[in-house]
């Protein structure tokens, strides 16, 4: 039995396909043929149709004709190709902006945009909204029984925002519902700094260069109004068809760790998470494999652990990069089966074919300008398709973690907006990533989380500079400690509630003092050729960045400064808290390695599921998804080098049903999936 169910229930595999946008193509049925014989070649079996598709669709106000839309999804049906249909709100026709100049959005100085580009609208607009529902509804009766129906695509990459009347009158709304009172809007605010009090709700503006600039807790709401607004925008989006169609899963493609909007929340409207995945490999970045990793956990990880889509990446190469350089031969299979052992079951493209115009007309796509299937790129693509055919297994199987680093975009807002510190350092990736790549390196499965969401699967949990404490959270860490959990956190740990107001009584808050056994009386930022020595033993480190002034409350040092006027405190401490323990790291290592080496430790300390039994070379990611009887170990070389990889167990090549035991080899850019059967 599969732990998940597939995506397409009559299809269970991965899935092959891409963006398609014949829209683009309608006066050349040559072309339309074309493709179809092409996508049996690749291996495609599912479409994204309809994604831009508005202007063709409803040419003028209130005239509708889906006559193409009606060919292509019958064409590719017929041609054994499913489709994930799109709604088209994601760019507007002109003829919308020019009547109903509403829909175009607000800019932070005050000035209404013009027409153009994409993803441009006001999410408020009651007119817009209204002729999506309209758009949606027609969509949704017209196609809910057509067999080739897989998922519904809503809209594109959702972002932005707008300061329009509407806007701002619905962000009035928000933080009434939130607060009641202006009293207490005024108390969470802390408004009688700088004599910001608020006498009336209409006084309150969104932040802006030309006003409001400088309110962290003002920022924070309007952050979360963004992604409120969003969601709302997206819930009337799907009102319409779910009132027709209860079952399609429905998904809005996720642009990664893209901050402005917290993708958490979409999980109340979406049924699975998917998103698009465009790393800019062979740049040099020595951490690429395991930086798309990382955003493959968390994509997963905010699907609750069920398989997500790639929704889109790139054949070869994107078009908006500084240098737009090609995959080399082989990435694309790699890639594109890293993010399968991650948890994707769908590996799409954007797009199928290149348009002839358009500012992406050089952006990678499947078939080229050339059109035929003798190009490096489709040969490639073929080939993955063909191994993809042989993954009926895969689909459907869970990625199992015993540890969950908490990424929380919440958090990350507001580390972002601290005024003080040190300017170049509150992105919280960095950090972050430095916590996961010890798991990577050992081949360990870890989710990456929601700081609200349940830390109780795991035994090891990773709060990396966790500054703000939402509501609940402080309950939940204490809980997990005390049950036996082994917690990491990092300086600036609990300083914050959710509306950014500092607690009192010294940091961490309130019972994580207890949990932690420290106080942490103050922190100090280093300039970028500042390092700080640290000794543990006989090793020592170099502190980068900040360094946290700790005094011990209870838990025991394990490292120390050696330098400046806090030589002596501690820079790792340690606390048995009931059955459970909990480490701090007072600061960043410069290269990463107290925090690699912490990590090391706990690996082995917690005995913690490991893919194979080593550390592994470098840009080597291995993983395993797994089901009741099979392990699918995923082994993939992102080095210009070949690298061997020792094997405890005796496997089955998934796809030369070869036997491997002992050691595997695997050349520069090899992917390899080695099957372990339970019983055997
Ligand atoms: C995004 C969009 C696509 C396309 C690609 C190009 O992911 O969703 O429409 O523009 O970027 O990389
Ligand atoms: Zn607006």
């Amino acid at each position: 039995m599969k732990p998940f169910k597939p995506i397409i229930k009559d299809l269970p595999k991965i899935l092959h396909g891409a963006d398609y946008n014949p829209d683009q193509w309608q006066d050349r049925p040559d072309i339309l043929a074309e493709d179809m014989r092409m996508m049996k070649k690749a291996g495609c079996n599912i479409m994204s149709v309809g994604i831009f598709s508005w202007a063709t669709l409803e040419p003028e106000e209130g005239k509708y004709d889906f006559s193409y839309l009606d060919k292509t999804i019958d064409m590719l049906w017929e041609n054994g190709v499913y489709v994930c249909l799109a709604t088209p709100s994601g760019a507007r026709p002109a003829w919308m902006s020019q009547a109903h100049p509403e829909v175009l959005r607000v800019s932070d100085n005050g000035i209404r945009n013009l027409h153009g580009a994409r993803h441009n609208h006001c999410f408020s607009s009651p007119y817009y909204r209204k002729k999506v529902r309209e758009m949606n509804s027609r969509l949704a009766q017209r196609y809910k029984d057509h067999p080739a129906l897989a998922v519904w695509h809503i809209s594109n990459e959702y972002s932005g925002e707008c300061k329009c009347d509407y806007c701002v009158s619905a962000f009035r709304e928000f933080i009434k519902n939130k607060y009641k009172t202006l009293d207490n809007l005024n108390k969470q605010w802390w408004t009688g700094f700088w004599s910001h009090t608020f006498t009336d709700w209409e006084q309150i503006e969104p932040p802006s260069s030309r006003g409001e600039c400088a309110m962290p807790s003002l920022e924070l709401d309007w952050r979360r109004f963004v992604t409120y607004q969003t969601v709302d925008f997206m819930k009337n989006e799907v009102e319409p068809i779910r009132e027709v169609d209860k079952e399609t899963p429905i998904t809005t493609n996720m642009m990664g760790t893209f901050l402005d909007i917290d993708p958490s929340k979409f999980r109340e409207v979406n049924d699975l998470f998917s998103w698009d995945s465009y790393p800019l490999w062979h740049s040099g970045d020595p951490y690429i494999s395991s930086s798309t990793a990382f955003v493959h956990d968390i994509m997963r990880s905010l699907n609750f652990g069920k398989p997500f889509m790639l929704m889109e990446s790139t054949p070869s190469n994107v078009n908006w990069a500084q240098i737009n350089k090609m995959k080399k031969p082989k990435m694309h299979i790699l890639s594109s089966l890293q993010a399968v052992a991650h948890g994707a079951d769908t590996v799409q493209y954007f797009q199928w074919r290149k348009g002839r115009g358009g500012c992406e007309k050089f952006h990678g796509a499947v078939v080229d300008h050339y059109g035929g299937d003798d190009t490096r790129v489709f040969k490639e693509v073929q080939e993955l398709g063909k191994l993809l055919s042989k993954t009926e297994d895969i689909a459907g199987t869970e990625y199992k973690s015993e540890v969950a680093i908490v990424y929380d975009w919440e958090n990350r807002w507001a580390v972002k907006g601290i005024g003080g510190l040190k300017a170049s350092k509150k992105d919280l990736d960095g950090p972050t990533k430095t916590y996961y790549r010890p798991f990577f390196q050992n081949g360990v499965n870890v989710d990456i989380i929601q700081s609200e969401d349940d830390y109780s699967k795991y035994k090891l949990l990773i709060l990396p500079v966790l500054y703000m404490l939402k509501e609940g959270v402080v309950g939940k860490i204490e809980e997990f400690v005390r049950e036996g959990g082994t917690v990491v956190a990092t300086y600036l740990l609990g300083q914050v509630n959710e509306n950014d107001l500092c607690y009192t009584g010294g940091f961490p808050a309130g019972k994580l003092g207890e949990v932690f056994g420290i106080w942490a009386e103050e922190i100090d930022c280093l300039y970028d050729n500042e390092f700080k020595t640290i000794s543990m033993g006989d090793k020592t480190y170099k502190a980068k960045d900040y360094c946290e002034v700790l005094h011990l409350k209870g838990a025991k040092s394990l490292a120390t400064f050696e330098e400046d006027y806090f030589k002596g405190h501690p820079a790792l401490t340690c606390n048995s808290y009931g059955k459970g323990k909990a480490y701090y790291v007072a600061c960043p290592e410069a290269m990463g390695e107290l925090e690699r080496d912490l990590c090391q430790s706990l690996i082995e300390e917690l005995s913690l599921n490991r893919a194979v039994d080593c550390v592994l070379p470098d840009g080597v990611d291995a993983c395993v998804r797994s089901d009741d009887e099979t392990d699918y170990l995923f082994i993939g070389n992102f080095n210009d080098t070949d690298v061997t990889i020792p094997l405890t167990k005796e496997y089955t090549d998934l796809f030369s049903g070869e036997k491997v035991s002992g050691k595997i080899s695997l050349s520069s850019l090899d992917m390899r999936i080695l099957v372990y059967k339970h019983l055997q």
